[in-house]
């Protein structure tokens, strides 16, 4: 049978979004409430290979080399269901994934992992996808997932609000943004590696539903990202800077103001984005963002990026600091049948 694969890997790669992601209007479909757009990371890559198994009863998945278990495995085996569907297929599978993010990093690794997911799936179950495709599949892992697709900056559409439920997801997906020269470099701190209290899912959904400041901040977000795209077309790092900076301080405060809060920065995200306003106020183009957790990424100029490290680093000791720069979309590494 063409296209069918018994066995396909992919990797992909994190992304942090400068204009965030924040609330669904469709839980089922992961149809965000706004539009979003990130810089891949060229670091702590996912490696994940999926292998039909026609003779299993069940899928298998392993993480890191040790079987996965909860909710980590129940959401990759419906997303294998959901392929399966798409490829009428009913095989099951054996799913290995390799995570390279420090055990305990803090940072979110369900967008590269699910983007790798998406592309090695596919493969092996033979559903032929371009790029866009492969986006709007991933999107059903994870939202942020879409945009892992692709390398350096992407912008994941919301979708259209105004038809079917199929229009609308055929409409949700992510592509690349075109850039004037940035050089640019993201610096995460890592001020807590624990694992969050609450979840991105319930925390969304939290804010929806109760929080005041949400429906002005996803007005506010539209202005934003076209004001975003035109700092990225111009290459104009410091205004790239500005506006990520506070759409992220928005979507925290529409958090803050939900009932009861969702509060996921810590004392130490305060003090390493002091940090961030003293090194502006030494001239260097610094921009913080936090997602949902306290750990902080600060947009830069790769020139800059040791200094804005040691920074950091000194601001929030103890934590581990890693220095990104933009990388590559998900892609196929092997493919065998
Ligand atoms: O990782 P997800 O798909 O549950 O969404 C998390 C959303 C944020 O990381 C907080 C923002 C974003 O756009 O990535």
């Amino acid at each position: 049978r063409p296209g069918l694969a018994h066995s396909a890997t992919a990797v992909a790669h994190p992304n942090i979004a400068l204009i965030k992601y924040w609330g669904k209007s469709d839980e089922r479909l992961f149809l965000p409430r706004t539009d979003s757009l990130s810089m891949t990371l060229d670091i702590f890559p996912t490696t994940t290979r999926v292998r039909l198994a026609p003779e299993a009863g069940q899928d298998t998945v392993t993480f890191n080399g040790r079987p996965a278990t909860g909710e980590a495995e129940r959401r990759i085996i419906a997303f294998l269901e959901l392929v399966r569907e798409r490829a009428g297929r009913a095989e099951r599978a054996d799913v290995d994934t390799e995570n390279t993010v420090p055990t305990g990093a803090g940072l979110a690794s369900s967008a590269s992992g699910f983007a790798a997911l998406a592309v090695a799936a596919a493969a092996a179950y033979g559903l032929e996808l371009d790029a866009a495709g492969l986006s709007r599949l991933a999107r059903r892992g994870s939202g942020s997932a879409s945009r892992s697709i692709f390398g350096d900056f992407a912008v994941w559409h919301a979708g259209r609000t105004d038809g079917t439920p199929e229009e609308a997801d055929l409409s949700s997906y992510a592509e690349p943004v075109r850039t004037a020269p940035l050089d640019p470099a993201l610096v995460i701190a890592v001020v807590n590696a624990g694992p969050k209290e609450v979840s991105s899912r319930t925390a969304m959904r939290r804010t929806m539903d109760t929080s005041p400041l949400f429906e002005p901040w996803a007005l506010s977000s539209k202005g934003d990202l076209a004001d975003m795209r035109a700092a990225l077309g111009r290459g104009d790092l410091p205004a790239v800077g500005e506006i990520a900076e506070r759409n992220a301080l928005g979507m925290h405060a529409t958090m803050l103001a939900a009932r009861p809060a969702v509060r996921y920065l810590s004392p130490a995200t305060l003090t390493v984005l002091d940090s961030v306003l003293a090194l502006r106020r030494d001239g260097v183009p610094a921009y913080a963002t936090m997602d949902a957790g306290p750990n902080v990424k600060v947009l830069c100029r790769r020139a800059d990026a040791d200094r804005v490290a040691e920074t950091v680093r000194a601001a929030a000791p103890g934590g581990a600091v890693h220095i990104a720069g933009p990388g590559p979309g998900a892609r196929l590494l092997a493919e065998d049948g």
